[in-house]
């Protein structure tokens, strides 16, 4: 089996000032930032990311974006580019998350030069999919999986397969405290690997890592962990407060 060094990443939404994203990061910096059996990252807003970067600089907390434009440069009022979340000090950036999806009508297509860019400028894309309720009640879930990465990851080239990540966010456990069970995660991600294995045609898909966010809390991530195709989480609220977000960290 390839060998994933497990991801547990943060994703901060639209929470935190300068201030408070500062307090959290030196927190973490000192509770999870030695520690060397787990990549972690945090996304924070866009303002604070520059500001907390010298924070983590040389531990193993990681910086991200949460979401990019696909062009380089331009008249696009309001959007940043790949180059400007990496001159910030990212290394990782969360694209097509449902709540961009639902609320700012991203769509597979976006999402997809959006992967490109951020794969060119030097980002691992953190590519979100998941279905909706009404989408997994009417036996949906593979066939909406299937079009997101399928659409989200076309023209991906073999040898960028090693910086992509996916997360499996199914849109009902989000923000509900309704977690998949370990078990339904795991076949979904199952299923998810097999189909980059068909995508990429190359057992290298199998380096690739899928996540898992949705509801994730100190007292569920451990039994989620265990699962072999659940190579870590995307952590919503939970990853607001160092405490928790350390307790996450620390799953084993
Ligand atoms: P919660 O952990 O708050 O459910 O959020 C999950 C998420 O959307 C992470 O991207």
């Amino acid at each position: 089996m390839p060998d994933r060094k497990p991801l547990i990443a943060g994703n901060w939404k639209m929470f935190k000032t300068i201030d408070e994203a500062l307090i959290t990061t030196q927190q973490l910096q000192k509770q999870v930032g030695h520690i060397k059996t787990v990549d972690i990252m945090i996304a924070p807003p866009f303002t604070a990311i520059s500001l907390v970067a010298p924070f983590i600089k040389d531990t193993s907390i990681g910086l991200s974006g949460q979401n990019m434009h696909w062009e380089k440069e331009g008249a696009y009022t309001g959007e940043i580019s790949a180059d400007m979340l990496v001159n910030a000090g990212c290394q990782y950036v969360i694209l097509g998350h449902s709540e961009r999806r639902q609320y700012f009508n991203e769509t597979d297509e976006h999402i997809n030069k959006k992967v490109h860019a951020a794969l060119n400028g030097g980002l691992k894309p953190v590519l979100c999919v998941g279905e909706t309720e009404s989408e997994r009640d009417s036996n949906k879930t593979f066939s909406v999986l299937d079009k997101q990465i399928e659409i989200g990851l076309q023209g991906v080239a073999i040898d960028h397969v090693d910086n992509v990540i996916i997360a499996y966010e199914p849109v009902w456990a989000i923000g509900t405290g309704k977690t998949a069970t370990d078990e339904q995660a795991q076949d979904v991600h199952a299923y998810l690997r097999k189909r980059l294995n068909d995508i990429f045609k190359n057992s290298a898909a199998s380096s690739i890592r899928i996540l898992y966010g949705g509801s994730v809390k100190p007292n569920n991530i451990k039994g989620l962990m265990a699962m072999p195709d659940i190579d870590g989480a995307l952590v919503g609220g939970a990853s607001l407060d160092a405490d928790q977000f350390s307790a996450i960290v620390q799953y084993e």
